[in-house]
């Protein structure tokens, strides 16, 4: 099965705090326990110094057989020292070894061999399902999320005209609807409305893919230059599913880091998709002149003479709600 890489990366991300956390955790028990004895930092202090020994007496080879076996000999002598040193003061033999949430892999998600571990397919299932039940849950309750009680006066009429716009778009969702491009201020609804929007085409049936930019981007660039094998073929994938699906939703255009790569990926992303005959909502925080320095002039035009713009309007939902809180 392909794997979806912005998932994956998602999970791979996931596993990595949980890496880090767990040598965290390894770090304090370490130190807790030469502070009780410190014999032991003395014992793991020259252990480490006959690995160097070690490793350095392998780089010269030659007839080092006799010192190799006797730098064998000393090493196993620690470990035993230290293994009694442990059992005395009442902790286990394996006390100062890494701690690790997943013993097969320690926590790296891939196995000898580069095979995936289960633990990373755990996560990454995870990923999967939380996904697909964040649009459901749009599906479900459909454009009933949508308050336009979150916005007073002129700029409530604004939005109305915005949903409405919005229903329509997906009641009609054919070759010859429009393309969108929501327009608007930070915590306005443009994420929401874009998710009932992508929800309810996919409940007709058709294709859909919902996407942030940086992700989306990033797909592109994962496809191009990534020297994973298992990496590049879902980014290729997920890539083509963008360019090829009946409804793509371009959320966050415009919070992604800009180089010539990114602009030269939304000019074939909406282009592609005009020549096509596919629809394209756009989502961005950009006012037309922010989006004519930041894009191409070919893409932008493309988007001015093919796309409706639906205007969000109001004050910060989230400063809002956040206000209320605290009342
Ligand atoms: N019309 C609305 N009805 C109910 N909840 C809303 C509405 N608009 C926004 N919200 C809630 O406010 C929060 C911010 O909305 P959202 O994420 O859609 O904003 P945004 O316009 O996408 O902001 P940004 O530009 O920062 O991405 C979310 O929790 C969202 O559910
Ligand atoms: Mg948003
Ligand atoms: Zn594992």
């Amino acid at each position: 099965m392909a794997l979806d890489g912005k998932l994956l990366a998602r999970a791979r991300e996931r596993l990595a705090q949980r890496r880090s956390e767990n040598q965290r955790e390894s770090e304090r028990r370490r130190r807790e326990i030469y502070a009780r004895v410190p014999a032991l930092r003395e014992l793991d202090a020259a252990y480490h110094a006959l690995l160097r020994d070690y490793i350095a007496l392998v780089g010269t080879g030659g007839e080092q057989e006799a010192r190799l076996r006797e730098t064998d000999r000393r090493a196993e002598e620690l470990m035993a020292r230290k293994a009694e040193l442990l059992r005395a003061n009442g902790y286990p033999a394996e006390a100062l070894d890494g701690v690790y949430g997943c013993p097969r892999c320690q926590d790296l998600g891939y196995l000898p061999g580069g095979r995936m571990c289960s633990c990373l397919r755990a996560l990454y299932e995870a990923e999967r399902a939380g996904e697909q039940s964040r649009l459901s849950e749009a599906g479900d309750r459909g454009f009933d999320a949508f308050d336009l009680g979150c916005y007073e006066g002129k700029d409530r009429d604004v939005m109305e005209l915005t949903l409405s716009t919005a229903r329509q778009f997906v009641r009609d969702f054919a070759a010859d609807s429009p393309n969108l491009l929501f327009q608007g201020g930070t915590g306005l609804g443009k994420t929401l409305l874009g998710r009932c929007v992508a929800a309810a085409v996919a409940k007709a049936g058709f294709s859909v893919a919902f996407e942030t930019a940086q992700s989306a981007f990033s797909a592109f660039e994962e496809q191009r230059f990534s020297r994973d094998p298992d990496l590049s073929a879902a980014a290729g994938e997920r890539v083509r599913h963008m360019l090829d699906c009946e409804l793509l939703v371009l959320d966050d255009l415009g919070t992604e880091m800009s180089t010539a790569f990114t602009q030269s990926a939304l000019y074939q992303i909406v282009d592609s998709r005009l020549n096509a005959g596919r629809k394209t909502v756009l989502i961005t925080n950009l006012t037309d002149a922010e989006l004519a320095a930041r894009y191409l002039p070919q893409t932008v035009s493309r988007i001015a003479g093919e796309y409706d713009t639906l205007v969000f309007r109001g004050r910060d939902i989230r400063a809002v709600r956040r206000e209320r809180r605290y009342r």
